[in-house]
């Protein structure tokens, strides 16, 4: 992804992220949801929340699509990322991607256990389980989601959001994504 290419798209989200009536917008977008995953799309901060119904927007003639858009970002949760890491990772993404994977690299190889969830409470809170957090939050949300039953279409699009799109459903959500 080029994150200086869609900084539009990040400044709209910021802007959408202020706006008064976001909450009311996404509960009303969540009615979509079954109980677990409107939950966990509810919790997410306001900037995932803007981020996540712009790119729902965009899909929204694709209901099944749309649900995904909804959730795809819901692995950054709130109580294991701060916000000091999420800016941090965003600024090394811009100004030193070659640092970032390598910071990553070493978080990945102190991480233990079998599923992401395991992996991310063997790593001390703070910038290392952020780190790791942002690095797999597709991952993240897909255990949650196939945990509490959502359909392994939902699960896959999720948790394949942040790699190579493998259909063209995935590739909508991506260029989406990609483009907020
Ligand atoms: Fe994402
Ligand atoms: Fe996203």
């Amino acid at each position: 992804m080029n994150t200086w290419r869609n900084l539009p798209g990040k400044a709209y989200v910021a802007a959408a992220a202020l706006h008064p009536r976001l909450r009311a917008r996404a509960d009303k977008a969540a009615k979509v949801l079954s109980r677990e995953e409107r939950e966990l799309f509810l919790s997410m901060k306001r900037y995932d929340l803007a981020h996540s119904l712009a790119v729902a927007d965009r899909v929204r003639d694709d209901p099944f699509l749309y649900r995904a858009a909804l959730l795809h970002d819901a692995g950054k949760l709130p109580s294991e990322l701060g916000l000091g890491t999420r800016w941090l990772f965003t600024a090394l993404e811009l100004a030193a991607p070659g640092l970032l994977r390598r910071l990553c690299g070493a978080v990945e190889e102190k991480a233990e256990g079998d599923g992401p969830m395991e992996r991310v409470r063997s790593l001390p809170r703070g910038i290392r389980r952020g780190l790791y957090v942002q690095a797999h939050h597709g991952e993240i949300a897909a255990e949650l989601l196939r945990a509490w039953g959502s359909e392994d279409e939902m699960v896959r699009l999720v948790e394949e959001h942040q790699h190579t799109p493998r259909d063209a459903r995935a590739r909508r959500l991506r260029d989406a994504d990609d483009a907020l």
